[in-house]
């Protein structure tokens, strides 16, 4: 819905255009003419196993299909010993997790697969909030085939739940199709829970074995593993600009610093968010939408504003229906029933000392409220805010080939007159996207206390 009155352009947030400003060549569309592999458009990536990316489906399915692709037997050749088949057979299960890496919010994304005899007998992944979990999406899939399980080894990317939440325990169903083995990647980060599931299978006479992929399946998961363990959601800031690290002219014209490809690419990320978080700045200047428009859109993030002073236009185009949290001040005027109408919650949370919110109390309170991951893309004033209250997990940087000279910063962020003395990110993958460039760079020390906190 757009907001009457309003100019239409492009916004540094990929958004729709209708005026397209000077700047950037007219000729890249702004929407791909098909749903293309973002596999395809990053040309180089260092690591070994992508983390849990949303570039990495190879193939898009439908939100329906309940099983994405069968694993199939083991390598051909010389026999695996123990550890290469348990390695081989549970990066089956971490592909059937990436399926679902849009879908299972407040829950983890988990993969499972059954095999007897290097033959793989049932696979699967969890589903929304509500539905099967991977344990029980593979015994379906094996049921299905006649497959009878004895024997068989589970490979599942956590620990089976061993607890009656909206689903009844995993645990139950998997000691009745009587495996000999079961491997799991994680152990349940849930402190009340963790290590009980596995308990139950050891109490059963069944061989357990755990850590295997370990890394890879937390990459897949850091803001459940998060939420459980320290409070507080993963959250990854996007930024784009030149590649002297300016997101805007100093006049503020900001349009089409990077190409179609990169703001295409921005969606897909905001597809895999629990929520998209912005400040008032942005939605004042650039009145975006803040809904993802590529990739496999299984269900809405929710939109957050941070508005201290509760400025946000009922007819802000990112009001469109879907369930937007604004937080504000106590301070801030009752605007709350007229934004409601608009399906906008207001949340007031105590001011900072600068009167503004207090970005570690936002983060709790979302943690609280069942926010797994957390996209943000701000300007430079609430990018550095974040990135100065220490909240900021990954930072996803998109840079074109571009020289912008003096004019505004992706981040602002104070001077500093010594070198800090260790970086605190360190990159985990740096590709090109069509013209320009995708950092993605993991928080060093927030990463090794996620790692601590589940012993990985
Ligand atoms: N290149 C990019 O990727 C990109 C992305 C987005 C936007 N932009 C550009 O950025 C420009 C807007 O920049 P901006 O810096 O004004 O917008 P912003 O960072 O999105 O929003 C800043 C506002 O957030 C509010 N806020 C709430 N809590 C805060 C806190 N704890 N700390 C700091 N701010 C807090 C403040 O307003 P209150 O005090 O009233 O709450 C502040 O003025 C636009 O021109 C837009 O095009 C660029």
């Amino acid at each position: 819905m757009s907001a009457p009155g309003r100019p239409k352009r492009e916004s540094s947030l990929g958004e729709e255009v209708a005026q397209r400003p000077e700047g950037r060549p007219s000729g890249a569309p702004n929407r791909p003419k098909r749903e293309s592999s973002p596999g395809e458009e990053v040309a180089k990536r260092p690591e070994g196993r992508p983390s849990g990316a949303p570039n990495r489906p190879k193939r898009e399915s439908s939100p329906g299909e309940e099983v994405a692709k069968r694993p199939e037997g083991r390598p051909s050749g010389a026999p695996l010993d123990q550890e290469a088949q348990d390695s081989h057979w549970m990066a089956q299960a971490l592909a059937q997790a990436d399926t679902v890496m849009n879908l299972t919010t407040p829950n983890p994304r988990v993969g499972c697969v059954i095999v007897r005899h290097g033959e793989c007998l049932g696979a699967g992944a969890t589903q929304q909030a509500g539905g099967p979990h991977a344990e029980i999406m593979a015994l379906r899939d094996a049921k299905a085939r006649g497959h009878d399980l004895a024997g068989s080894t589970f490979y599942v990317t956590l620990e089976p739940c061993s607890h009656y939440g909206r689903t009844p325990p995993c645990v139950d169903a998997v000691i009745a199709a009587r495996p000999a083995r079961v491997v799991v990647a994680l152990t349940d980060p849930n402190p009340q829970v963790g290590g009980r599931g596995l308990k139950r299978l050891r109490e059963a006479g069944i061989e357990v074995v755990q850590g295997v992929a370990s890394e890879a399946a937390l990459a897949q998961n850091p803001g459940f593993v998060g939420r459980m363990t320290r409070g507080t959601p993963w959250l990854w800031l996007k930024l784009a600009g030149s590649i002297d690290g300016r997101s805007a002219l100093h006049n503020g014209v900001s349009q089409w610093i990077t190409g179609a490809a990169a703001r295409q690419d921005g969606h897909l990320w905001r597809a895999r968010a629990c929520a998209v978080l912005t400040g008032i700045g942005t939605v004042l200047a650039d009145d975006p939408q803040l809904t993802p428009r590529q990739g496999r859109i299984l269900r809405l993030p929710r939109k957050i504003v941070l508005d201290s002073r509760l400025r946000l236009p009922v007819d802000a185009r990112l009001l469109d229906g879907t369930p937007t949290w604004v937080f504000t001040t106590e301070r801030a005027p009752p605007r709350d029933a007229e934004l409601a109408h608009r399906h906008a919650e207001v949340v007031r949370l105590p001011a900072g000392n600068d009167g503004r919110l207090d970005l570690s109390a936002v983060m709790r309170w979302l943690g609280e409220h069942d926010i797994n991951e957390i996209h943000a893309e701000a300007g430079p004033r609430l990018s550095g805010a974040l990135l100065q209250a220490g909240v900021v997990d990954e930072l996803l940087v998109y840079q074109a080939p571009l020289l912008l000279g003096d004019a505004q910063p992706m981040a602002q962020l104070p001077a500093r007159d010594t070198l800090p003395e260790g970086a605190a990110f360190e990159f985990i993958d740096v590709g090109q996207v069509g013209a320009d460039l995708r950092l993605r760079a993991r928080h060093a020390e927030r990463w090794s206390a996620l790692r601590r906190a589940i012993a990985v």
